[in-house]
């Protein structure tokens, strides 16, 4: 095990998750990846079954994505902001191709919990009104409006004050959704 990159993480990182993976045995140190294997630095593999929860879904390094990633990264790391990326642009235009029609807008994020929170925004945006309905035992991230729709006190208690005008219901609970529902416009 190398015992040094994980005293770092538990130390500078996660004491928590460091304590669970050693209760689970998994206090080990990752080393590098090929298709739906990982292997640890004592070399040890491991068949990736979450594929960061669907973002790897052509597994680790994929030829072709690998190959695609080194060539924008020998062009341009990033997009500057104030001029027009064209590998976005065409992605957004694809998507809009495969998503149902009369969904040609799309919003690019970093993360999931960037999405719920676009998604809340937009939602209130377009509704005019500020209620959000979750369910229990849901994850949404934990960014304070992800969070505030991630009914669990062991996240949300430290964090509060959370975003106001936020209903839980049952997950699968028809009636309670309905009784939930508040039409009241903001404005
Ligand atoms: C359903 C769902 N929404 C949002 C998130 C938050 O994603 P991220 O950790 O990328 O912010 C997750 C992460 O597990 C998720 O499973």
């Amino acid at each position: 095990m190398d015992l040094d990159a994980f005293a770092l993480f538990e130390r500078h990182i996660n004491p928590g998750l460091a304590g669970l993976l050693r209760f689970t045995g998994l206090d080990r140190v990752e080393s590098h990846a090929e298709g739906p294997y990982v292997w640890d630095t004592e070399g040890k593999r491991y068949l990736d079954f979450l594929g960061l929860y669907g973002t790897l879904n052509l597994g680790h390094r994929h030829p072709k994505v690998v190959e695609a990633v080194k060539r924008q990264l020998d062009r341009m790391p990033m997009s500057v902001r104030v001029l027009v990326s064209e590998p976005t642009a065409r992605l957004a235009a694809r998507l809009a191709e495969i998503t149902p029609e009369g969904l040609e807008m799309v919003f690019f994020g970093n993360s999931g919990a960037e999405a719920v929170e676009a998604a809340i925004k937009l939602a209130r945006a377009y509704t005019g009104k500020p209620g959000i309905v979750t369910t229990q035992g849901g994850f949404h991230g934990k960014t304070m409006g992800a969070l505030s729709l991630t009914p669990k006190p062991e996240y949300q208690d430290p964090a509060r004050p959370l975003l106001p005008g936020v209903k839980v219901v049952p997950y699968g609970d028809l009636k309670a959704l309905e009784a939930a529902l508040d039409e009241t416009p903001r404005r």
